[in-house]
């Protein structure tokens, strides 16, 4: 892949408005074939008693995240019942700003999509020790151990808020296909027996698929493989504080490298309800398999 095309892995678009936008097709298929949508001008904006909430001491010790589930319950969080309800206030705003950007781009997506927990990261990237799996600063499409999904897609909607101008960095990689044909023939083989057992020692919450055997071996093979994280193409993405971003983080390969205070959204659609299904990891691993994955 040439540098010239791995910058078109990332549109950035003019949008200004959570509620403005509207069905583009020629954005549908972009974000449906891995590309991250950039909107340098839409910032969530903080209240100004919300400026408090800025700060990495506000997480529980060992926790990566702050998190708002379905039922607005608030995880992860230290501080006062004060500074919980604040914060919940700020993340339950974001997701409510969240969801009325998807359901402007992406009208055909309303009727099938599934809310996920909403996430805070007040913490800095660049100091964080993690495993080589758990290393979100090496290249990867997400893929998680515990949850077998079906195929099913992980579309989230990032803003970064950092007060102090930094940028959120991103690598950003090749297309997915281009992964799944070079990790594909070094993958370990679906074990349906080893699925069983994983089930029934509750490593998984659900029978592993191989759909899901699959997208695990691209993640490690990925996060394991340093030749691979130095030399893949890539581009460097500053995302902007005061900016939003979109992408299917199951399909589009990417990582972390620097910045600190974002917030993040994730919602799930069946891979049958995108406006193209061929597009989906599901069809593209299932086509260079042979045969279907789930
Ligand atoms: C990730 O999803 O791998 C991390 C994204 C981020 O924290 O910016
Ligand atoms: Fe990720």
């Amino acid at each position: 892949m040439q540098d010239t095309q791995i910058q078109e892995q990332v549109l950035t678009l003019g949008l200004d408005d959570w509620r403005a936008g509207r069905h583009d097709a020629q954005w549908v298929a972009a974000l449906e074939a891995g590309k991250v949508l950039y909107f340098p001008q839409l910032p969530f904006v903080l209240a100004p008693q919300e400026q408090a909430l800025l700060r990495p001491d506000l997480l529980m010790p060992e926790v990566r995240n702050i998190s708002l589930d379905a039922e607005g319950r608030l995880k992860g969080a230290a501080g006062d019942a004060q500074v919980q309800a604040a914060l919940a206030g700020m993340v339950g705003r974001f997701r409510h700003q969240a969801e009325s950007l998807v359901h402007a781009l992406l009208p055909h997506y309303v009727p099938s999509l599934r809310m996920a927990p909403t996430s805070y990261r007040p913490a800095q990237v660049e100091t964080r020790q993690q495993s080589w799996r758990a290393d979100d600063r090496r290249l990867h499409i997400d893929a998680f151990p515990s949850r077998p999904n079906y195929g099913e897609r992980i579309l989230r909607v990032f803003a970064n808020v950092n007060p102090a101008g930094v940028p959120r960095t991103w690598r950003v990689g090749e297309p997915f296909e281009d992964v799944a044909r070079r990790f594909l023939p070094r993958a370990k083989r679906y074990s349906p027996l080893q699925a069983r057992l994983l089930r029934m020692l509750r490593v998984t919450k659900s029978l592993r698929s191989e759909y899901d055997h699959l997208m695990l071996q691209l993640h490690d093979g990925m996060k394991s493989d340093m030749r691979y994280q130095e030399t893949a193409p890539q581009m460097t993405m500053p995302f902007a504080a005061g900016s939003a971003w979109i992408c299917f983080s199951d399909q589009t390969p990417h990582s972390v490298m620097a910045g600190q205070f974002m917030l993040e959204q994730t919602l799930h659609l069946p891979a049958d309800r995108q406006y193209n299904p061929a597009s989906s990891p599901l069809a593209i691993l299932g086509r260079l398999a042979g045969h279907p994955l789930v």
